[in-house]
């Protein structure tokens, strides 16, 4: 068969690299794709949001599965737009994708089916919103209501700090249209987990547990990423945990949002904060995280392709997923500057020597090619990924590979999986 993967990140490298591996598949397609992937899957220079000449294109090609990674061409509707034309694709529809679009949506989804989360109010008045703030005090998080490519969170540590959020974002200056409604919640503590499972809007198959790395530096500390670095499993994750995050988040979304008349097909991902037996919901994102998505691909052994193919159908009852015991870690590369504006251009080396390395990939994320060189394009630029018997040879492997690359001003964490050796 023949298969369309939607996006260009790190996120996508990793699913075209484990499609690739299907013997069910025989060609694989890329929009747009980037230079990592151009090794596996042909190229198709369409962006996410063309959504309409995305349809022509899997039309054209008689593509047989679309595999969408982004969240933003799910908000525009489509999966609506490809089942409409009898197409298969993986992803949840418009009205589904509202659980990670709208954040007001998302807690007030939580609030009706009980799903544990901080509490919270919704503004779109900051004089209303300045007294919330005042009566809970700080640390307090304020959040852009609407898509803001994971930048929305303002986690305040004073009041002050929280009110010149709330202005920013209700003002339009911070956010534009997705910051017209803020939503203020409880500072929550603890240890965060990325719990990711698929549906067919009924059924559910959870996936190993991971753990993202959010901040830039060592240690957790500056500013919030898209990501600096992932492993699974996540001891933090215990079996117990993990039957809590079953039983009172990921169960109660789907069916919450079945009893919407938002049947919720394809991954779901939520964000948790374990603090001992407590397990509250942080978020619910619409798709694969990214960078969780490139270890929990390395240990994936099944073919993802019949689960993928099974979402699409609307029936996952007769999938099972098998993974590998052994541990995955990813640390991310990022420009210089990242997460705030960043150089790109700088030619990357050592791509080669790291790829001699064993269960071993660098996926990439922002590459291109320029006069035969892999050269920077992105802020986050590559995850190097491993696997190894425990975390702790995952970890060590994935950094032998990261010491073999380098360009000028390359930034990573240091501490990718500490927190696991911790336990
Ligand atoms: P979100 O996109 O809602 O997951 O927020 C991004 C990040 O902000 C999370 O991964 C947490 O690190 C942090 N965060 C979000 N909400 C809270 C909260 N209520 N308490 C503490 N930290 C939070
Ligand atoms: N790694 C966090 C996310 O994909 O949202």
């Amino acid at each position: 068969m023949k298969v369309l993967v939607i996006g260009s990140g790190g996120r996508e490298h990793a699913l075209v690299w484990k499609i690739a591996q299907s013997p069910l598949v025989e060609k694989i397609y890329a929009a747009p794709g980037n230079p990592g992937i151009a090794q596996l899957a042909e190229l198709v220079q369409i962006k996410v949001e063309d959504i309409n000449s995305l349809l022509e294109f899997v039309k054209k090609e008689s593509v047989d599965l679309t595999v969408v990674g982004p969240e933003v061409p799910l908000s525009l509707g489509i999966v609506d737009l490809f089942q409409k034309n009898g197409l298969k694709i993986f992803g949840p529809s418009k009205d589904a994708a509202l659980i990670e679009g709208s954040k007001a949506f998302s807690k007030d989804l939580m609030k009706k089916y009980n799903i544990p989360t901080a509490f919270y109010e919704v503004f779109t008045e900051v004089e209303p919103a300045i007294s919330f703030i005042k009566k809970h005090g700080a640390p307090i998080v304020v959040k852009a209501d609407g898509l803001a490519a994971g930048k929305g969170v303002v986690v305040a540590q004073t009041e002050e700090e929280a009110v010149s959020a709330v202005k920013d974002m209700l003002s339009g200056s911070a956010f534009g249209s997705a910051g017209a409604r803020v939503v203020i919640e409880e500072f929550l503590k603890g240890e965060e987990a990325s719990f990711l499972a698929f549906s067919d809007g009924k059924n559910i198959i959870p996936m190993a547990s991971a753990q993202d790395h959010k901040a830039i530096f060592d240690g957790d500390k500056g500013p919030n990423t898209g990501g600096m670095g992932a492993y699974s499993p996540a001891p933090v994750v215990t079996p117990k945990i993990h039957d809590i995050a079953m039983e009172q988040v990921i169960k109660r979304a789907i069916e919450g949002m079945y009893a919407e008349g938002r049947p919720y097909c394809g991954v779901l991902y939520a964000g948790l904060m374990i603090d001992g037996e407590s397990v509250k919901t942080l978020e619910f994102n619409a798709r694969f995280g990214d960078p969780e998505c490139q270890p929990l691909l390395m240990r994936m052994k099944s073919d993802i392709v019949p689960v993928l193919l099974a979402v699409a159908e609307g029936d996952i009852s007769g999938i099972t997923l098998e993974w590998d015991e052994k541990a995955a870690v990813c640390v991310v590369m990022a420009s210089k500057g990242y997460p705030a504006d960043y150089v790109k251009g700088d030619i990357i080396k050592g791509l080669d020597a790291a790829a001699l390395i064993d269960d071993l990939v660098v996926f990439h994320a922002g590459t291109s090619l320029s006069q035969g060189n892999y050269v920077t394009n992105g802020g986050r630029v590559l995850g190097v990924t491993a696997l190894g018997p425990t975390i702790k040879d995952a970890i060590d492997k994935a950094y032998e590979g990261v010491n073999r690359i380098s360009w000028e001003g390359a930034q990573f964490r240091r501490d990718i999986g500490q927190k696991a050796l911790k336990r």
